[in-house]
């Protein structure tokens, strides 16, 4: 018998030709009910008679009645409200991003467990593996990535349009970098997401491989509103070992989904601590986080980075790991998770 959770699923292989995101994923496919060998949905369109209908309806049906025990399906056509249409299909083209590629977007529901360090390490992994590489520090609360580099405060411009500051092999921008344009800003959700937008109009980013965003900790809007203001970004969902961690993340992970945004997978930070008295690893944030929240969720537990001395030490100097040291242990996990991601988007080193 098939549940609705299967008919999602299956539903994940019809994708938006211009969105480039699943039809599941973008919010488009509501209201699934299956009754006996029957199934009703609802796809939301943006017209009644949109140009894409046609063919989103026969992909539908066809994807479905290949489920076990189907053999009717009947789809509904409806429409997304205004601000459904804004937010999916902007009507300002943002033209700083049009030439990068893959986005994505480091979260945790958690403030300090390490999204910053994982978000600029995981920048410079892609940048070594030959991938041209942009991080954007979006945490509103209290940007560190300038630190983490030792990058100037400040930001230069050119004909109009913001340069990020390149450090590294890598193009940074941080809302640290902005006093000036920011003074006027009080953070809050529409505030944040006119100011990333801004960002991502105004700054020149170039022809991009990957582009990394730090989001702000914790669930509240400016990680959602964030997230929206770049629709194509994948989540990345940062968590520490322990229990009490993994409530708060599984908070961001459901508020995430809720809003359709795509994430892809989960990084353990902090899962163990190799000492030179031991040859075991101890395991001084619990055991099994991200295992347990990979089995409960279904997201993929993309990597296990330990509790590592010179990791934190190395970020805390402006000279990650990746820089100083990198080929210790550690920054081969970031490494390997970059190409695993790279290989999963079909993408080649250049
Ligand atoms: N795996 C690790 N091993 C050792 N130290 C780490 C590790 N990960 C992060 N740290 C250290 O922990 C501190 C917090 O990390 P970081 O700033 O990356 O967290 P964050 O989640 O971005 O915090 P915030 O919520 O404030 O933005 C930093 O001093 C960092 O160097
Ligand atoms: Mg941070």
């Amino acid at each position: 018998m098939t549940n609705e959770k299967e008919v999602r699923q299956a539903l994940q292989g019809v994708i938006h030709p211009g969105l480039k995101k699943s039809l599941v994923d973008l919010g488009m496919i509501r209201d699934i009910i299956i009754l006996g060998e029957s199934v009703e949905l609802t796809l939301a369109l943006k017209a009644v008679q949109g140009p894409l209908r046609n063919r989103f309806v026969s992909a539908i049906e066809k994807i479905v009645k290949e489920l076990p025990g189907i053999t009717q399906v009947a789809v509904k056509i409806t429409t997304l409200n205004q601000e459904e249409i804004e937010q999916l299909f902007p009507t300002i083209p943002l033209k700083g991003i049009e030439k990068v590629r893959h986005f994505y977007a480091v979260a945790s529901g958690k403030g300090g467990v390490g999204k910053t360090t994982v978000a600029v390490n995981l920048a410079l992994a892609f940048a070594r593996n030959g991938f041209r590489t942009g991080l954007l520090d979006a945490d509103v609360y209290g940007p560190s990535v300038p630190l983490m580099l030792a990058l100037p405060d400040s930001l230069e411009e050119k004909e109009g349009m913001i340069l990020p500051r390149e450090k590294f092999g890598l193009r940074v921008v941080s809302l640290g970098m902005t006093a000036g344009e920011t003074d006027a800003f009080i953070w809050r959700g529409p505030l944040v997401s006119k100011m990333i937008r801004h960002l991502l109009e105004r700054v020149n980013w170039g022809d991009l491989d990957y582009l990394v965003i730090d989001l702000p900790p914790g669930t509240g809007d400016p990680s959602i509103t964030i997230a929206q203001s770049i629709p194509q970004a994948s989540i990345l969902i940062v968590t520490t070992p322990q229990e009490v961690s993994l409530i708060d993340v599984r908070r961001s992970i459901t508020l995430f989904q809720k809003h359709n945004l795509h994430i892809a997978g989960l990084v353990e930070n902090m899962s163990s601590f190799r000492c030179s008295h031991s040859a075991q690893p101890i395991e001084i944030f619990g055991h099994g986080g991200g295992e347990k929240l990979s089995r409960e969720t279904g997201l993929p537990l993309l990597a296990q980075i330990p509790f590592d001395l010179e990791l934190g030490r190395s970020g805390d100097s402006g000279m990650p790991l990746l820089v100083s040291a990198p080929d210790s242990e550690t920054s081969r996990i970031f490494l390997k998770v970059t190409s695993e991601l790279a290989a999963q988007a079909g993408e080649v080193a250049r």
